[in-house]
């Protein structure tokens, strides 16, 4: 624009609107056609970049909360926004979610590349880029050299690898994980929790995570939100203040211990004094409870 004394002085500019959150489900409830209430309504607000843990015994309606934000089921009631538009309009904004299953629920007759392409071949994306974005997802989770593995000669870990790849290929900005390391043995769970933390920071990600280990909630989350069940819903919230990187260390400290304890508490009393969870905090990475 020319430098002339005619030219109207710039406007100040306008105070930067408080970022939307990346999920706002307000009033959000779930009855199945069975007329099972499996979720009273809830509220529930992720901002960009949190990671957000829901934590609480089978049945609390925690998977049907994942898949409410997830659109993969339909809401009863309730509004549900992603990064402040209907979800329908995510496209729109440029913004993609991927949800991460506990089983990895891998084709057995392709090979690692194939089963991380799958996503991409469904969105038409060219063979070139498709062929990039595989191999940058596979080098992510570590497993280029088992491109063309097939997912029966690997290890459970190596398979849930497989699986978190395939969601990171479409570039998601929302990462759901409901139970993702749920049947692995402690060793590996707490290695790809590790694993996870790093990606979510790396990649700049939002994560909601589901769980019912208190202290994998505890280690991975800056928020933990406690739900119930009979009927599903959300009863407490607890904000993670520690620092990352979270390293084994952080599991034997007294700091992790209190906010288990809180957890565990706030667990007790929702659940009318009677214990729903075995998994204290005062053990590394918790109980390996069985898979769901
Ligand atoms: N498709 C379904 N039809 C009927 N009831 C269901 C269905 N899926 C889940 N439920 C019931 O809804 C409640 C919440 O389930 P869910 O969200 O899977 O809990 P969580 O993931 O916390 O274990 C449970 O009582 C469960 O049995
Ligand atoms: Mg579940």
């Amino acid at each position: 624009m020319a430098n002339t004394a005619a030219a109207p002085p710039a406007a100040p500019a306008a105070p930067a609107a408080p970022a939307a959150p990346a999920v706002l489900a307000d009033g959000v409830d779930k009855t199945y056609p069975d007329g099972t209430h499996a979720l009273q309504p809830v509220h529930l607000e992720v901002a960009e970049g949190e990671f957000v843990t829901l934590l609480g015994p089978s049945g609390c309606g925690k998977s049907t909360l994942l898949k409410l934000v997830a659109g993969l089921l339909e809401r009863d009631g309730g509004t549900l926004s992603l990064w402040g538009r209907p979800p329908q309009e995510l496209k729109h904004g440029g913004r993609r979610l991927a949800f991460v299953f506990q089983a990895p629920t891998l084709m057995p007759w392709a090979d690692v590349r194939a089963n991380v392409r799958l996503p991409l071949e469904l969105a038409g994306v060219a063979a070139a880029e498709a062929g990039r974005r595989v191999d940058e997802a596979l080098a992510l989770v570590g497993l280029s050299r088992f491109a063309h593995a097939l997912p029966h000669a690997l290890s459970g870990g190596m398979q849930m690898r497989v699986s978190i790849a395939r969601a990171l290929v479409v570039r998601p900005q929302l990462l759901l994980m409901d139970e993702p390391f749920g049947a692995l043995d402690e060793f590996t769970r707490h290695k790809l929790d590790g694993e996870l933390l790093e990606l979510w920071r790396s990649q700049g990600l939002t994560v909601v995570y589901v769980t019912h280990s208190i202290a994998e909630a505890v280690f991975l989350s800056q928020r933990v939100v406690m739900m119930a069940a009979r009927p599903g819903r959300i009863t407490d919230e607890v904000v993670i203040d520690e620092p990352y990187p979270r390293t084994r260390e952080f599991l034997v400290t007294p700091r992790f211990a209190q906010y288990a304890k809180r957890l565990q508490d706030s667990l007790h009393r929702a659940a009318g004094g009677e214990a729903a969870l075995t998994d204290a905090g005062d053990d590394e990475g918790g109980a390996a409870e069985g898979a769901r």
